[in-house]
This record gives C-alpha cells, sequence and structure tokens, in this order.
C-alpha cells in the first residue's frame, strides 16, 4: 500500500492545516521548552531543528510515520546483509566499510553481516593494503619508474569516485600531508587534466584511476591521456606499471588498462559508489590525511552507523533529520532544499551531498514499479554560506518561495584568525534567526521612524520593501569542530537520512537507472560527428548543435 495512504501519512495531512496559520515567531512564543525539545546532540554534533515549522505533535505523527514504513525493520534488514537494492538483486553494506577491526587486518573482527555472508575478511584485508601502500608513499618510500620518490598524487574518478574523497580531503586540509599534494581530475572537459598536468613532474606523479565498473567514458579517457603524458614524458611504456594504480570492481578491466595487479584495490558490488568513499575509493583521502586520521573517520562513521541502528526513533538524529525532511517536502510543499556550510573546509559538502540525496532518491516509481503520487527528494543546492549572504540569500529572505535550509558550522576554527570564527558563527546565527523570525511591520516602522522625518509617499513606498516575511524553516548542524571523527559521524548521518526517507518514499535509495539513458546517447551521438549516416538518426535539435560546434556560428 501505498503510505500516502496510511492513516499516519494522513494525520500528517490533517495536522498541517491545523499547524498553517502559526509562524515560527509564536511556535516559539508559545513553548519556553522548543528548543531542549527540538534539539538532538550525538558525538560531537548539534542538531538544532526548532526553527523548522513544526511543533511537538508534528515531531510525534512524523516518528508515526517511521513507524508506518517500518524503518526499523528495513535497517535491521541492511545491517543483516539482505539483498535490500531488489532492482539489482545486491546487498548493501558500506556500513561494512567503517567497522573496526583495525587498520591491520590480522587484528580480525567478528562476522559482518553475519556468519554466512562474512564481508569482513576483504574489508579489512584492503583497509591495511591501502594503509601500508598510503604509509610507504607518504614516507617518500614510493618509487616511479625512474627512482624518484612519488610527490604528486592525482585521482582519476567521477561521482562517488571523487566527490567524497575530494571533499573530505578539503575539508580535512589541517590534516593533510606537508608536502604531498593530491589533485583530483573528473572532468572530461580537457581542460581540467590540460591544465594539470604541466605542473607536474612525471617522475613523481601517481594516477589513481578510481571507477567502481572500469567503463566510465570520462574517467577511462582521462585515464588514457594521463597514460598518454606519462608515457610521451618517460618514454618508456613500461613505466605506466609504476605510475598507476587502480580502484575498482573489476580488477580484470584494470590490468587490461596496463595497471599490475599487485597495485589494485578492490571494492564490491555490495558498495554503492556515491557510498563509496569508506572503501579502498578514499585511498587518495587516505593518502592525504594518513591511515591514523582516515581510521578515526571510520570510527565516527560507525559510531553513527550504532547510533542510528539501536537509539529510538525520538532521539535518533538520521531518523528525526529524515523526517523534518519529509515534512518540508511532502506536507510544507518545498521543492528545493539549500546546504549552507559555515565553514570554508566544507566548500565541496553541498556537490557531495547532491549525489547523495539526488541520485539517491530523485525517483518518481516505487519499488514495486508502481508510479509514487507524491514527490521524492527535493532539489539540493548549496554553497558556502557566507558567500551566499551577498549573494542569493536575497531571494531566501524577500523572494517568497519556501526554502528550507542546513546551516553547517563548526564551533571551534580549523585556521583560527583572531576574531574571525566569532564573525563566522555570529553570521550564521543571524542568517538562520532572520529566515525564521522575518522582521514585522511595526519593527519597520519603529526603524523608520527612528531614522527621521520622511515624506509620506516615500514611508509607504519603503515599508513594504523592508519586511521579512521570516517563517522560513532551518535546522543549525554545529560540530564541536572539524575534525575526521566528527566528520565521519555527520557523513554517515546524511546517509541514513538519505537511506530513511528511501523508505518512507519507497524508493529504491542504491541504485540509479535515471543517469543510463544520457549515458548511451552521447554514445550514439559520438560516432555520428563524423558519420552522416548516423548522424541522420538524430534528433532535429542535436542535429543543428553539432553543425554548430562543427563549423562555427554560420550554418544555424
Ligand atoms: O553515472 C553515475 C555513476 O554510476 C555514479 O553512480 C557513480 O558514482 C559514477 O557514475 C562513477 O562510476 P564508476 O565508479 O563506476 O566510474
Amino acid at each position: 500500500m501505498s503510505i500516502a495512504l496510511s492513516p499516519a501519512w494522513n494525520a500528517l495531512a490533517v495536522h498541517r492545516e491545523a499547524l498553517a496559520c502559526t509562524h515560527l515567531r509564536e511556535l516559539f512564543a508559545g513553548d519556553p521548552d522548543r528548543v531542549r525539545s527540538l534539539s538532538l546532540s550525538f558525538d560531537g554534533i548539534h542538531f538544532d531543528f526548532s526553527k523548522q515549522r513544526l511543533n511537538a505533535n508534528t515531531l510525534k505523527l512524523l516518528l508515526e510515520l517511521a513507524e508506518a514504513a517500518k524503518v526499523g525493520e528495513w535497517t535491521g534488514r541492511m545491517f543483516n546483509g539482505d539483498s535490500i537494492n531488489a532492482s539489482e538483486d545486491r546487498a548493501v553494506l558500506h556500513v561494512a566499510l567503517r567497522r573496526p577491526g583495525g587498520l591491520d587486518c590480522r587484528l580480525g573482527c567478528p562476522p559482518f553481516p553475519r556468519d554466512d555472508f562474512d564481508v569482513m575478511p576483504e574489508v579489512l584485508a584492503t583497509r591495511a593494503r591501502m594503509a601500508d601502500f598510503a604509509d610507504r608513499l607518504r614516507a617518500g618510500q614510493c618509487f616511479g619508474h625512474s627512482g624518484v620518490a612519488i610527490r604528486s598524487v592525482v585521482n582519476i574518478g567521477i561521482g562517488g569516485s571523487d566527490l567524497g574523497p575530494k571533499m573530505l580531503g578539503h575539508a580535512l586540509r589541517a590534516y593533510a600531508h606537508p608536502t604531498l599534494a593530491v589533485h583530483y581530475v573528473s572532468n572530461v572537459d580537457g581542460a581540467q587534466l590540460a591544465t594539470l598536468l604541466p605542473t607536474l613532474d612525471p617522475c613523481s606523479t601517481l594516477f589513481i584511476v578510481a571507477s567502481k565498473t572500469f567503463t566510465t567514458q570520462e574517467t577511462l579517457l582521462n585515464a588514457q591521456s594521463a597514460r598518454d603524458w606519462l608515457v610521451a614524458n618517460l618514454v618508456d611504456a613500461a613505466a605506466v606499471a609504476s605510475h598507476f594504480v587502480a580502484v575498482t570492481a573489476h580488477a580484470e578491466r584494470a590490468i587490461e588498462f596496463g595497471i599490475r595487479p599487485a597495485l589494485i584495490f578492490p571494492l564490491w558490488d555490495w558498495v554503492g559508489g556515491r557510498f563509496s568513499l569508506w572503501s579502498a575509493v578514499g585511498l587518495a583521502l587516505m593518502i592525504r590525511i594518513g591511515p591514523a586520521a582516515f581510521g578515526d573517520l571510520l570510527k565516527g562513521a560507525t559510531r553513527m552507523d550504532e547510533h542510528f541502528r539501536s537509539a529510538p526513533f525520538a532521539c535518533n538524529l538520521p531518523v528525526v533529520m529524515a523526517l523534518v525532511g519529509i515534512w518540508n517536502s511532502n506536507f510544507l510543499g518545498a521543492a528545493t532544499h539549500a546546504v549552507l556550510p559555515y565553514s570554508d573546509s566544507l566548500a565541496y559538502l553541498p556537490a557531495y551531498l547532491q549525489q547523495l540525496e539526488m541520485e539517491s532518491n530523485g525517483k518518481s516509481v516505487g519499488k514495486d514499479g508502481a508510479p509514487l503520487s507524491y514527490t521524492t527528494a527535493p532539489v539540493l543546492w548549496g554553497e558556502l554560506g557566507n558567500n551566499g549572504q551577498h549573494a542569493f540569500f536575497q531571494l531566501l529572505h524577500q523572494g517568497g518561495q519556501l526554502v528550507p535550509c542546513d546551516f553547517i558550522a563548526a564551533a571551534r576554527a580549523d585556521f583560527p584568525l583572531p576574531g574571525h570564527q566569532e564573525v563566522l558563527l555570529a553570521n550564521c546565527f543571524a542568517q538562520s534567526a532572520a529566515l525564521a523570525f522575518g522582521k514585522t511591520e511595526p519593527e519597520v516602522r519603529a526603524e523608520l521612524a527612528a531614522g527621521g522625518a520622511m515624506r509620506p509617499e516615500v514611508f509607504s513606498a519603503l515599508l513594504p520593501q523592508k519586511l521579512f516575511a521570516g517563517n522560513q524553516p532551518s535546522s543549525t548542524v554545529l560540530l564541536k569542530q572539524l575534525d575526521p571523527q566528527t566528520l565521519g559521524s555527520l557523513l554517515a548521518l546524511y546517509e541514513h537520512k538519505v537511506f530513511v526517507q528511501g523508505l518512507i518514499w519507497g524508493v529504491n535509495s542504491f541504485d540509479q537507472w535515471g543517469v543510463e539513458l544520457g549515458k548511451a546517447l552521447a554514445q550514439q551521438i559520438l560516432p555520428a560527428f563524423d558519420d552522416p549516416m548516423l548522424a541522420g538518426m538524430l534528433d532535429a535539435s542535436t542535429l543543428g548543435l553539432m553543425a554548430f560546434s562543427k563549423v562555427g556560428s554560420d550554418s544555424i
């Protein structure tokens, strides 16, 4: 049965009408205990959702919705290794990748997910190989073809094989190796690789080709171009063996590319690309921050896993965060969701969350193939909050559209400068307060009057311009500090939030059929550039664009 037909969903729809006319100002005024009762903390993460347009009753009804969607049962199935990714007939076990067992596989750990299906030996063995490789490279003990120590690493990958390690490499730059450079190349636009290569010394550069499938067009073309550059510069095709590493679930394809089996790090079909940063896909990150910090990242994630698995729904961070999102999307009608980090080091977090949330839950057909009668993932977007204040925040404050926001900040600065952190946090807290409470007509009138005499027509023209309706919902996620463990927890929190929302919406959060059509069409268009017969089979717009791109502006 569709969740939209459940008593819990209906109760929420009725409740929405009852709450529709209540402004956040009234919700705060009417409940002195609001902030305490609508905040949760776990392991250095404080989640304040008191500025959401909901009350205790909303939360109670949302928790009933989670029960109706059998969130607890499905969570158990995920941790049990059941094939909950039904359309691909796969288990979903990224949680295994961060389970303890030490970076040394000989320490061992209990079977997971279960005795008859234990993935931990290969997880721990791979983790140990990664740590050994990263340690040697960081110590200057990893040598290129001409005997020079590797000093630059280039991760070639896209989507889940790029966004997570890149985002965390920046977020944890305070932990970075002092002299090793780690770069990321994802875009098939040659501009990215072509401008990077001249800055590198081929003798001391290592390429990591990260691709679960090892068939992704962009990644393979970038890897081939990097290989051509290396061979041309070192004047020896055998150099590839010392300068290329692969991370893939298809070792045979990496070997065919020319990568030595000893330098291929595995991942498995039970890890989705967007959930893979904890696996060998995180190799570039481990090289940058070191195995110990990488271990702390895993520890943070695994602590959040245990919290998610065991905490009652009412105080379960991922569950509550997911329910707040459902309320905003399905009951208040928000079409988008903004992620606004107030930490320069979290600059790439919105892009990472875009893939996590929109590739997982941007679906309109349920697991059973039936069309859904409600919307699923909102359009997630975002930018560094402080920069956004001087750009797009105008629309958030006065544009009249409902845009729920996640403000994300760290209490302690990772790169302190006198006075900066206080100004940063003051801005962060001010923006969420302004969005929630706005500025009323009496307040604006008083402000204008205090500014001195003004002609009445100017006064009445200015008054509406200066009003802030407020009632714009937001949550604030305040981290103790930007350290590996806290970030590990934060990312696991968002992962499980996505999982819970997918369960409520009834979609499979672990497949991504929607990305296939564009890939297939690109494969049809590519040969058509040189073959008029093939071009004749394309649509008129594509033909026109191809003609324009070939001969310049005259043909159109
Ligand atoms: O096209 C989408 C996608 O399959 C993502 O899900 C994935 O993270 C990305 O491409 C890269 O895939 P791969 O790691 O197989 O190169």
